[in-house]
């Protein structure tokens, strides 16, 4: 086991630090950036079917419904095709809405989930085209799909999952990409400034793990919170999301995830001195919206972690801390973003003795209901 951790102390730590290859490894042979095109041939094969979708409705649970958030935003904002985001568990029980043409996306880091596999052959018998975005190959996802595409992140062992996270980020980024092409609903030039820009985020998310000493000492300082909020709007309301679930399921610490906009709505009230709250503020993307969101936690005497874009001064003055992240179009943020709030929660569950790969009542795949 010591061999196969790779000289790292944990499974969970090894696979943050895959990312950089782990993204490279989907897009290699898919993206070919001189020439302007994406390969995928689960998406050439069917590409009428997928582009003449009325509605795309993606099923997912755990991380993996975090991953359909965020290709919720960059499919409609890139594809213009209406999106809905389904728990695949809530899904398959009500009765849903499907037509023929509806295309559903099953996201599965184990393509083994049974409500995920329950939720496409429902969509199945109604008569939408089913893609699988999964991560082990020839997994009962993957095989019950129509066509799909894999992420080829490599074996997942942490039952927190990370690089599946990026991985399926990144799949479904090429995806609206290339959607978006053929439609035309993207510019040529917007298209290749895309496609460059995915080739620099491996080097990018290297970057940002170098924040791992500055994440080590902040999560010193709050080791012992029994509570924790996450905010973020637009395409990082998601991760605020997955940085929440990541710290509950490892470090076992109270957290929740809410876009920025809403803490107003209830979160606010919970707010006092004792509070950190991770606000993700990104230069792109409702950066002066979140500014004044962070004013309004810090008048609340809330600690404040704030996730920024590098060389940010804004943040920087108002912020308890700041962690810095490179600098990338909006819509890719979340792929570095998440990063410091992977090893956020794992220096936590670290400190505090929890079993950080095996976390109590947790598998890493749910095969039954
Ligand atoms: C379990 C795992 C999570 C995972 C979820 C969905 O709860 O602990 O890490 O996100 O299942 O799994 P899947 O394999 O379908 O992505």
């Amino acid at each position: 086991e010591q061999i196969e951790k790779g000289g790292y102390e944990h499974f969970m730590l090894k696979e943050i630090h895959e990312q950089p290859n782990a993204i490279s490894d989907t897009f290699r042979g898919r993206m070919l950036v001189d020439k302007g095109i994406i390969r995928m041939a689960g998406v050439d094969d069917n590409m009428e079917r997928i582009s003449n979708a009325k509605r795309i409705i993606i099923v997912a649970c755990g991380t993996s419904w975090h991953a359909g958030l965020v290709a919720e935003y960059v499919f409609e904002e890139i594809a213009r095709i209406p999106v809905e985001v389904e728990y695949a568990s809530e899904f398959r029980y009500r009765n849903p809405v499907i037509s023929e043409n509806d295309v559903i996306i099953a996201i599965s880091q184990s393509g083994e989930t049974a409500d995920t596999m329950a939720a496409i052959k429902l969509a199945k018998e109604k008569g939408a085209f089913a893609f699988g975005v999964c991560n082990v190959v020839g997994s009962s996802i993957s095989r019950e799909t129509h066509a799909g595409a894999y992420t080829h992140a490599g074996p997942e062992i942490g039952v927190a999952s990370t690089k599946a996270f990026t991985t399926q980020i990144t799949v479904l980024t090429l995806m609206a990409l290339k959607l978006g092409k053929f439609k035309g609903t993207i510019s040529n030039s917007d298209f290749h400034m895309y496609l460059q820009e995915m080739e620099r985020i491996p080097d990018k998310v290297k970057t940002a793990l170098e924040s791992d000493a500055v994440v080590t000492k902040i999560a010193e300082i709050y080791k012992d919170a029994p509570n924790c909020l996450y905010l973020g709007r637009g395409y990082n309301f998601p991760v605020a999301l997955e940085g929440a679930l990541k710290l509950k399921e490892i470090s076992y610490i109270h957290a929740e995830g809410y876009p920025a906009a809403e803490m107003k709505h209830g979160p606010i009230a919970l707010i006092d001195e004792q509070m950190p709250v991770v606000v993700i503020a990104t230069k792109k993307g409702h950066y002066e919206k979140v500014v004044s969101n962070i004013q309004e936690i810090k008048s609340r005497k809330g600690k404040i972690i704030g996730i920024v874009t590098q060389g940010d001064e804004e943040v920087r003055e108002l912020a308890d801390h700041v962690i810095e992240v490179p600098e990338t179009i909006e819509a890719l943020t979340p792929l570095l973003t998440t990063i410091p709030l992977q090893l956020l929660s794992y220096h936590i569950a670290v400190m505090l003795g929890k079993n950080v790969d095996q976390p109590r009542n947790l598998a890493k795949s749910v095969t039954v209901e």
